[in-house]
């Protein structure tokens, strides 16, 4: 199901909420008679996404200012991470393309090793809860905006973006496919995309994004997976394995 209103929670937002309405041609809640899908919520400073049903919880904002990110921005990664490994970071800055950035919290992780990180996603609502959730950063906290300025999050089909692309280091790719009927429960901000994406990207659509990205990257292609799940088109040169995902790494020869 798609995005299906704009909520806005303060008065205030109410403009900000009916722009967004023209622009995504969705009513506001106040006008929407379903009782299920995904709605936008917006208030003055924040965009994010939310259940219709307020049953499944409240709202998710994308969020850098929680302390695990604070001392992330400044401690780093530790050297054994099994992110910098599969990223191959060592001294030298790697550009870096997460050609499905999402909301955006691998490609920070990424900044947090000091590569410079292109963001590409294509679904515009997802784009705009990341971006928020990056200016609400800068407004908050001065010290990250050295961090950020190593960031450019880009609205765009990675498919079509990756072949206008001259260099990128690293492709980075963490595909989300529909959830399984029987399944654990995902964390509720997969929910949420899993719900306003659906149906996902095919597996088709992936192998072809996959071919792309190894044509794009100059040194690999990385794939974040389920611990246990297939490996995307071919076996990996190698794998980093962590509790519930695994990166696979496809070095380019
Ligand atoms: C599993 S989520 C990524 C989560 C992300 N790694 C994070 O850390 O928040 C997959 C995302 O990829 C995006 N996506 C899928 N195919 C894409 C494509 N061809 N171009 C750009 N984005 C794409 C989806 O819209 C979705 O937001």
């Amino acid at each position: 199901m798609a995005l299906v209103c704009i909520e806005p929670l303060t008065p205030t937002a109410e403009s900000h909420a009916r722009e967004l309405a023209q622009i995504w041609n969705v009513p506001l809640r106040r006008d929407y008679t379903g009782t299920s899908g995904v709605k936008v919520v917006v208030s003055e400073l924040m965009i994010g996404l939310g259940f219709v049903d307020t049953g499944k919880g409240k709202p998710y904002y994308v969020d850098f200012m929680t302390a695990a990110w604070k001392s992330r921005f400044v401690t780093g990664l530790p050297k054994r991470h099994i992110f910098r490994r599969a990223l191959g970071v060592h001294d030298k800055p790697l550009r870096v393309i997460d050609a499905t950035a999402g909301f955006g919290q691998d490609a920070i992780t990424a900044l947090c090793l000091g590569c410079e990180v292109i963001a590409v996603e294509k679904s515009d609502v997802v784009v705009t809860v990341l971006r928020n959730g990056v200016v609400r950063a800068l407004r908050e906290d001065e010290s990250v905006h050295s961090i950020f300025e190593k960031l450019s999050v880009v609205e765009a089909d990675a498919g079509v973006f990756l072949t206008q692309v001259d260099h990128a280091d690293v492709v980075y790719l963490d595909p989300m496919f529909d959830k399984p009927k029987r399944s654990a429960k995902s964390a509720k901000e997969m929910q949420l995309l899993q719900d306003l994406l659906a149906p996902a990207a095919t597996l088709a659509e992936m192998e072809v994004l996959f071919h792309l990205a190894y044509e794009a990257a100059s040194q690999r292609v990385v794939v974040k997976r389920p611990l246990k799940g297939k490996a995307l088109v071919k076996a990996p040169t190698h794998s980093y394995k962590g509790q519930s995902i695994r990166y696979d790494v496809y070095v380019k020869s």
